[in-house]
């Protein structure tokens, strides 16, 4: 970075704040699966909402593109410099106010979901969103990336949390609507807006989180059954059963034997079975009657082995079995990770053909796959291939469009499909969404690269 601009960024943020050396930037410029990285000019980690608008004028001026990065936990290469921009770190805005008796709590993009996890759930309301990245993943990242996880079957993905925000333009413009209302229909919604933008229209300050009630009495049931798409079939039904149903995710074999491995768990039962399905139940009062009549309705014949968990540790070691697949997948290889989703009646289809469409491009890959099965999302993990080779991903993204399904359930784009957007989306979308681009960063310097093709 110029000597003057570093100079002025360092009467912003303070010197400390502002990372030249490139062992210091070393973490912030590799993402969490080591597919996607580059050099940054610097880092910088703004402390206010106000820094961060002075840092985003002096680069704006300056024609510097940046990278807003939260918790690096993205799998898309969006929170990475591609070569040549400042990462702006907000790792630094994690206060956090007080809860409101409507159950609204307004919080710094920073804040990492255990902590905002950490400081709901004592007075009896809990984060509608949870993922398993829930130690480093921020609030801010999970709005720009309207993050999924394990909870959308009850709650929805991250947008559906945000009642307000704060965030910054490019040119350094605060907008600032955190209005306690659950009805607010004064035009556009700003949070529809910047959920899901990636970085690439404003950068996320503060969060006001509409929260949901916590579920005293859980039960966690894990299946064997015979595939995916039993699996989704499955789950479909539980759910018209089951109103306290709040999770629902299935995983293959070859995905327990890699965690068993990587992460030294120990396996559930003494056969190994096709594929896993692992569903939650909560609510007030024990839901493990209903969940065990749902099951002795619906699955009659399909389920070779169940285990049961009722308390919170057995409930956990449960859940890890499909938790800890990402890391040992990562301990693997460096996996390709294509997020797609289909309708849910088409899960088994997708479940079946995407490691057939990658065997025909690439015979030495293989695949790892599991998912939100109810969510009609399954992760399609590919090991084996040079991060470079994109053959694999072609096919698995055709594949999910031609089943009616998206390039990107819950993910995003990032650098990692922006070539398939247009194919996703149709050119009118994309125009559409160019356009408010421009409008919002005139100078496109945020997150040049993300989510949108090059024109
Ligand atoms: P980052 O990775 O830092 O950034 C993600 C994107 O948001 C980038 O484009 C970045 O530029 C932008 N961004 C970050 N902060 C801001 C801000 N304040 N303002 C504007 N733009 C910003 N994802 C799911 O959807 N569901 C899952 O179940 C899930 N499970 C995961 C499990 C593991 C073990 C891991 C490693 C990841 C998982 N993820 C999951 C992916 C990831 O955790 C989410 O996408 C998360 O929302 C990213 O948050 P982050 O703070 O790490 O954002
Ligand atoms: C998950 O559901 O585990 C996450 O989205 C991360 C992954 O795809 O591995
Ligand atoms: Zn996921």
């Amino acid at each position: 970075v110029h000597p003057s601009l570093r100079r002025e960024l360092e009467a912003v943020v303070g010197a400390d704040h502002v990372l030249t050396d490139p062992g210091l930037r070393a973490t912030y410029e590799t993402d969490w699966t080591r597919r996607w990285r580059g050099s940054a000019l610097a880092v910088v980690r703004p402390g206010s909402t106000d820094e961060v608008a002075a840092v985003l004028r002096l680069l704006n001026e300056a024609r510097v593109p940046v990278v807003p990065q939260g918790g690096n936990t993205g799998m898309v290469g969006g929170s990475v410099p591609r070569g040549g921009e400042v990462v702006l770190s907000l790792t630094r805005l994690r206060e956090m106010e007080p809860v409101d008796e409507a159950g609204e709590v307004t919080v710094g993009a920073g804040a990492t979901l255990t902590a905002v996890q950490e400081h709901v759930r004592p007075l009896g309301w809990d984060v509608g969103v949870d993922l398993g990245a829930r130690d480093s993943a921020t609030i801010g990242g999970m709005v720009a990336s309207n993050a999924g996880g394990i909870r959308v079957v009850r709650n929805g993905t991250m947008r559906a949390q945000v009642r307000g925000l704060e965030a910054v333009l490019a040119d350094g413009t605060i907008l600032r609507r955190l209005p306690g209302m659950l009805k607010d229909n004064t035009g556009l919604h700003l949070p529809s807006l910047l959920a899901g933008s990636e970085g690439t229209l404003a950068v996320i300050t503060r969060v006001r989180l509409a929260l949901v009630p916590t579920l005293a009495r859980a039960v966690v049931a894990l299946a064997g059954i015979g595939s995916i798409g039993d699996a989704a079939a499955l789950a479909s039904r539980l759910r018209r059963r089951l109103p306290t149903l709040v999770a629902a995710e299935a995983f293959t074999a070859e995905g327990l034997d890699l965690v068993v491995h990587h992460a030294g768990l120990a396996a559930p039962f003494s056969v190994r079975h096709p594929a896993y399905l692992l569903v939650e139940c909560a609510g007030a009062a024990d839901p493990l009657p209903e969940l065990a009549d749902a099951l002795e309705a619906e699955a009659a014949g399909m389920l070779a082995d169940v285990a049961v968990g009722e308390d919170e540790a057995t409930r956990r070691r449960l859940w890890l079995l499909r938790e800890r697949l990402t890391e040992s997948i990562s301990g693997a290889g460096i996996p390709h990770k294509l997020d797609v989703g289909v309708p849910v009646a088409r899960v088994g289809e997708l479940a079946e053909r995407a490691p057939q469409v990658v065997a025909e491009v690439a015979p030495g890959a293989w695949v790892v796959l599991y998912g939100h099965v109810l969510d009609g999302n399954l992760h399609i993990n590919v090991l084996g291939l040079d991060p470079e080779d994109e053959a694999a991903d072609d096919a698995v993204l055709r594949l999910a469009i031609s089943l009616g399904g998206t390039i990107s359930a819950e993910h995003g784009v990032g650098v990692a499909k922006t070539r398939w957007l247009e194919a996703d989306r149709g050119a009118a979308d994309v125009a559409a969404m160019r356009a408010v681009k421009r409008a919002l960063d005139p100078r496109g310097i945020l997150n040049p690269g993300v989510l949108l093709p090059p024109e």
